[in-house]
């Protein structure tokens, strides 16, 4: 890859901006300055702007504590998105793994990786997903068996069976494999209940990491990138 662009796409400033970097001698590749913004650099090549390592990673991966009120989108015309909640210094590119309702709170992946994110919202993979619900009335037995079966929400097929465990009299947790529109909530209305909070601790084999607090986010660990992977 070129010099500009790796500094560029490492959120180091415009190509204008770390060109004239370059040229001022800011730069260094293995120790020495490089004035070429042209110059080629590969793996393993040690790259410094103004005395600090530039480390080149082709993917980020974040994980948000999503708040309600904010938009799992990259842009919007009223709402807040969820991508202005991640650090400044992230990279362009980055997007929201799927959406969660703008009054969902919890977990929410935000990355670079197309391939990675198609996967695991790919209807065939059934990857898990964690939601604690609070609902407007305690849930019957009867109710339990039907979402655990697979309940009638209007599409093609009934849900795929879900797992329900009762926390409180009207609090869930409530693990599901599909990311249908508004799924949770169609769910609990397809058996006579209603959702009033709903939150995700739960994605791919990720848990929401207790220490956010809404709004707050930070980059996966490997460990985690590569349960994503395998999930
Ligand atoms: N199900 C819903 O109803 N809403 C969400 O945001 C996520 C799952």
């Amino acid at each position: 890859m070129r010099l500009d662009r790796l500094l560029c796409e490492m959120n180091k400033g415009a190509r204008s901006r770390v060109k004239e970097y370059i040229r001022q001698g800011l730069v260094t590749v293995d120790g020495v300055v490089v004035r070429d913004p042209g110059r080629r650099v590969g793996d393993g090549e040690c790259v410094t702007l103004q005395g600090e390592e530039v480390i080149f990673k082709k993917y980020e991966y974040y994980m948000l504590n999503k708040p309600g009120g904010v938009v799992s989108a990259t842009r919007d015309n009223v709402s807040q998105t969820v991508l202005e909640l991640l650090p400044k210094g992230r990279r362009q590119g980055l997007f929201p793994v799927g959406r969660l309702d703008k009054d969902t709170e919890g977990l929410l992946l935000v990355t670079n990786d197309g391939e990675l994110a198609h996967r695991l919202l790919s209807p065939g993979r059934h990857v898990d997903k964690v939601y604690l619900a609070g609902l407007v009335k305690p849930l019957e037995e009867a109710r339990i068996r039907c979402l655990e079966q697979g309940v009638d929400i209007g599409e093609e097929k009934p849900t795929l069976p879900a797992r329900v465990e009762i926390l409180e009299p009207a609090l869930i947790r409530l693990t599901i494999h599909e990311g249908k529109y508004h799924q949770v909530k169609r769910m609990l209305q397809a058996v006579g209940n209603e959702v009033l909070t709903l939150k995700r601790i739960g994605f791919g084999g990720l848990a929401l990491d207790p220490s956010l607090a809404p709004g707050e986010s930070r980059e996966l660990t490997e460990e985690e990138v590569t349960r994503l992977h395998e999930s």
